[in-house]
């Protein structure tokens, strides 16, 4: 799983972290005379998760893919292609509920490393709206911050940065690396003390890597009615990063599979917007962690503070292997524990089999929070069950991490 570039933008994108250039490119074309590219197809789907919503899935391209010998544009891997696009055909006046985002082919199929294709990134923000501020701050004290801004000047080990994606292993590709995006987000939103905005950054629908993860912007089965809502300006910037492992060019498409309700009439008063927001197991310094060998360990966070009434929902961790679980503690309560789901991995690791981390379970439920309600996270590492994985440059291995993807719903009543 590629985490760099993912979690650079997601937290970026959550955090409103300026001079990132992957958001200042998004934000450029807001400007850019770009023209909108319309879908090659439309295809009507029964809902799954929301059956009262629309359900389509639409695909634009193709985006053609030079051959892994060939040359490629890609900002942030020498071996991709990047596209920046704005795709038209999205509803408007509309809240989706859900979104799966894939690279294809030209029938929709998700692409995959056994088609020799591999997203590198995919960025989804709709410019004509601005993420609000993030709803949790970081506690952190001043040593705290003072250290994380060594460890970001020093371009130090940063959990993120420095991991290199064991399913990957074998068709991993060279990568920038990327200074400690966590440590620079926390940082800078603490001086921003919370909640405040000082810099646009637009309202992001997905940023994901290669990895299965469908996006919702409401919880299912809940009477809490959330979204991400699209208006009639709507502009979809779209930045598509792909990598050809093959000596042939390829024709690749992008899909967006997606569950919406329309409201023709206007955004109805009765929903909350969603915004995507992030935590992680240290808001203020580094994220990596090395867990003991032998024995459980349980990390706590920093405490986040509540900045803004809301409700957190469809908690996504991404954690490492090695962990059991993430927890969500709401003044001193918990409120969410997700565990790992792990799968053996299909490659064999200096001749053993390895178990990798291939999905969480999740928390139903969206947990309301109130404007100064503490907030913290533990996540349990036990490496007397599961593996941590084995790094692919030196067979040393990989650290612990634990971090957690969220939407955030903002109670319009306060
Ligand atoms: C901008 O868009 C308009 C309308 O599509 C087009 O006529 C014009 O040539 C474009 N300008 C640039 C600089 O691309
Ligand atoms: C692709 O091309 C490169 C250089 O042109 C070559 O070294 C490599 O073996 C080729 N790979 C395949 C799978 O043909
Ligand atoms: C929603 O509830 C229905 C009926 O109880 C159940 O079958 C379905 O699996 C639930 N959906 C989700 C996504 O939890």
């Amino acid at each position: 799983m590629f985490l760099a570039v993912l979690t650079f933008t997601a937290i970026a994108s959550a955090l409103a972290v300026p001079s990132t250039e992957l958001v200042e490119r998004q934000l450029g074309s807001q400007s850019a005379n770009q023209t909108i590219l319309q879908p090659v197809t439309t295809k009507k789907l029964t809902s799954i998760t929301f059956p009262q919503s629309v359900r389509e899935k639409l695909i634009w391209g193709p985006f053609k893919l030079s051959a892994a010998n060939g040359k490629h544009n890609g900002q942030l891997d020498k071996g991709s292609d990047t596209f920046n696009t704005i795709l038209g055909g999205l509803c408007s006046d509309c809240y989706i509920l859900k979104a799966d985002y894939n690279i294809a082919d030209k029938e929709g199929t998700r692409l995959t490393l056994n088609e020799g294709v591999y997203l590198h990134h995919a960025i989804v923000m709709d410019t004509s709206q601005t993420q609000p501020g993030m709803p949790l701050t970081a506690v952190c004290s001043a040593k705290e911050l003072a250290d994380g801004a060594a460890a970001l000047a020093k371009g130090s080990s940063n959990g993120m940065a420095s991991s290199s994606g064991m399913g990957m292993s074998g068709h991993s590709h060279s990568r920038r690396s990327v200074s400690s995006p966590n440590t620079q987000a926390m940082i800078h939103q603490k001086r921003q003390s919370g909640a405040a905005n000082s810099f646009p950054v637009p309202a992001t629908l997905i940023t994901k890597g290669n990895e299965d993860k469908i996006a919702y912007y409401a919880a299912p089965n809940s009477t809490l009615k959330t979204g991400f809502w699209l208006g009639k300006g709507q502009h979809v910037a779209t930045t598509i990063d792909a990598v050809n492992y093959r000596n042939e060019t390829k024709d690749m498409y992008f899909t967006i599979d997606y569950e919406y309700t329309p409201f023709p009439q206007g955004k109805p008063k009765d929903h909350l917007d969603v915004a995507m927001s992030i935590m992680s197991s240290n808001g203020c310094g580094g994220l990596a962690f090395h867990p003991p060998k032998d024995k459980s360990v349980t990390y706590t966070s920093n405490q986040w503070d509540v900045a803004i009434d809301g409700y957190m929902l469809n908690i996504l961790p991404h954690l490492h292997d090695g962990a059991v679980d993430l927890q969500i503690l709401v003044n001193g309560k918990s409120t969410c524990r997700s565990q790992a789901i792990y799968t053996p991995s299909a490659d064999k690791f200096d001749g053993k089999q390895w178990e990798s981390i291939t999905g969480y379970t999740t928390c139903d439920k969206p947990i309301q929070v109130k404007k100064g309600d503490k907030i913290f996270m533990t996540s349990e590492y036990d490496l007397t069950k599961h593996n941590l994985r084995p790094t692919t440059q030196d067979h040393g291995e990989a650290e612990g991490m634990a971090v957690a993807f969220f939407q955030f719903a903002r109670d319009n009543k306060q």
